[in-house]
């Protein structure tokens, strides 16, 4: 970008080119990111392409685009991402909320329609936001939350605040200290499910910039599915999120534990990537 006098469709064209060298999606990048830049919604760009724009606004996203193009996640620059109908607050705390964790709480909602004030447990919350959306869509759920991060946790107690939503947060590690509380009537959880060896293989946005508390996990789907056998109560519902080409094994795991109607949902682009089961 040079010189004064650049215009918004301008900026944006040479932002999504240079962005798109080293992401896939570099024109919502873009887009996003000189939304953020400017204070107004992405739409709004769109019936502003002829504006300049001031030398201030273009050194501002300068500053956002090459973070960018070091790989750091759109949603760090922006600090806020949206889940579901909520917009939470997001940092290098926590994982990042991904759409396939929607179809999670989507599932989870299904177990819980019907039932008066159900008691849930979200374990490995991160931002809050599996625990966050299940408060925030079935009303009278009792929702609990642990993480082993008090770094996370820290994050997502400033999501309880932003959403004025009902969760009660606790640092617990499920691996040393099983299931907290009970009985519960859900269990649900996105455990890290990335094994050391693959780390390398990652996407350097995720790679380098996510947790790796989040991220790396040891038969974490199985350690939270024994631990749930504790504290659900008879007929009580797991939900999992597995990480993909892992859900058939997850789902044999359920079952030899005991779980019956074991149950595996694919995600919006096909894969399977929810397992659930019911207590005994
Ligand atoms: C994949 S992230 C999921 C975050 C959030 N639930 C989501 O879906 O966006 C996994 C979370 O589990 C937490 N975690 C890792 N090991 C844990 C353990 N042993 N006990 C409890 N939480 C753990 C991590 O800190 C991280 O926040």
């Amino acid at each position: 970008m040079s010189t004064a006098a650049l215009s918004l469709g301008d900026v944006l064209r040479r932002a999504s080119e240079h962005l798109g060298k080293t992401s896939e999606t570099g024109r919502l990048d873009a887009e996003l990111l000189l939304a953020h830049t400017l204070g107004r919604h992405r739409i709004e760009l769109y019936t502003d392409f002829d504006r300049p724009l001031s030398t201030d606004e273009l050194d501002a996203y300068r500053a956002v685009v090459a973070r960018r193009a070091r790989h750091e996640p759109v949603a760090y620059i922006l600090g806020e991402w949206g889940f579901r109908r909520l917009t939470l607050n997001v940092d290098r705390r926590a994982l990042i909320p991904r759409p396939e964790t929607e179809i999670v709480v989507e599932r989870a909602l299904a177990h819980l329609s019907g039932l008066d004030a159900p008691a849930v447990l979200d374990v490995g919350t991160g931002t809050g936001a599996i625990a966050l959306a299940i408060a925030d869509e079935h009303l009278d759920a009792r929702v609990t939350a642990i993480d082993v991060s008090a770094d996370a946790l820290a994050l997502a107690r400033e999501n309880v605040v932003r959403t004025g939503l009902a969760v009660d947060l606790r640092e617990h590690d499920v691996a040393a200290a099983g299931l907290p509380g009970g009985p519960y009537d859900l269990v649900v959880s996105n455990p890290p499910y990335v094994e050391l060896s693959d780390l390398e293989t990652l996407m350097p946005d995720v790679r380098d910039y996510e947790p790796h508390v989040a991220l790396v996990g040891d038969r974490m789907p199985e350690v939270v599915a024994r631990a749930a056998v504790g504290v659900l109560r008879p007929g009580g519902h797991l939900v999992l999120e597995v990480g993909d080409g892992q859900a058939l094994a997850v789902a044999a795991t359920l079952a030899g534990i005991g779980y019956l109607d074991v149950v595996t949902t694919s995600d919006l682009t096909g894969r399977d990537r929810v397992v659930e089961g019911r207590r005994d």
